[in-house]
């Protein structure tokens, strides 16, 4: 092992650490599966791994961690699973509110909150009440979420702004339109995981992972833990970030 590698292993605060971790937690229902557990298992393991994920960036001081819970395409599942994912949440969500409110999380849901229970909707905005002054990790979840929907709501609002003639359309900027999405005033996820093994965004963050680095493992998310994490974490320090530029602008710029 050359000195340079040693002493990189030895100071692992000096590893370049992405802000911003989106993650598409997927293979809860094969892991249940292969235990020959009803899906719903799988589910509630895959819980147990968000506590993981959460505990590690909060330790790491990551930023911002979003997790991908429910897509606008999962209520085509069996009615019972979706009932259970529910129910999952509501009650994942009355057990830990009050203790990542006392890890300093601020908390916060992404989504068409319309189609959820009142329960639940109640519940979720009592979450973001209560942990809205933390400045610690920023949790956001992502339920009934879409980024095409995404897209469709801020442009909805700006067109609003047309109609009452506070905006002119000629105006509308891509600038203007990311502040009306539904992470506008976070950082743009630097890093993307999946689980599971598909290489595909089923319509996540669409318009936020321009230029986010991807990352894509065959472990199922219930077995994601802090070695999965460390490995994830590794091939982005290693990934040169080049925005468009050349790979000599960038060493460049980072040598001044
Ligand atoms: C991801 O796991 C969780 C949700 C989509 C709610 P899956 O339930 O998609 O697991 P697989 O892909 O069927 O294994
Ligand atoms: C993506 O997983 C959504 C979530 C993890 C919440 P899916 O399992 O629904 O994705 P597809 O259907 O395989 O693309
Ligand atoms: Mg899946």
């Amino acid at each position: 092992m050359s000195s340079l590698t040693s002493q990189t292993a030895a100071s692992p605060v000096k590893q370049k650490l992405p802000r911003h971790v989106a993650i598409i937690m997927d293979g809860n229902g094969r892991w249940a599966k292969r235990r020959l557990m009803p899906r719903i298992a799988g589910h509630r393991a895959g819980v147990e791994a968000v506590r993981g994920i959460v505990k590690a960036c909060a330790r790491k001081g990551i930023e911002v961690l979003t997790l991908f819970a429910f897509s606008s395409e999962n209520w085509r599942r069996p009615r019972e699973e979706v009932g259970l994912l529910m129910d999952l949440l509501l009650s994942a969500l009355e057990r830990e509110a009050q203790k990542l409110h006392e890890n300093d999380v601020c908390l916060r849901f992404i989504g068409d909150r319309s189609a959820f229970s009142a329960k639940l909707s109640e519940k979720m905005a009592e979450a973001e009440v209560l942990t809205a002054a933390n400045t610690g990790l920023k949790l956001v979840i992502a339920v009934n979420y879409g980024g095409r929907w995404d897209i469709t709501q801020a442009a909805r609002r700006l067109a609003r702004q047309v109609a009452t003639g506070e905006l002119a359309a000629e105006a509308i900027d891509e600038a203007l339109l990311q502040g009306q999405l539904s992470l506008a005033d976070l950082p743009e996820p630097d890093l993307f995981i999946r689980t599971g093994g598909e290489q595909r965004v089923s319509n996540f963050l669409l318009w936020q992972l321009a230029y986010t680095e991807l990352y894509f493992t065959d472990t199922l998310w219930p077995d994601f833990n802090d070695q999965s994490f460390e490995a994830a974490l590794a091939s982005f320090a290693g990934r040169q970030r080049r925005f468009g530029r050349t790979g000599d602008q960038v060493e460049q710029m980072q040598g001044a």
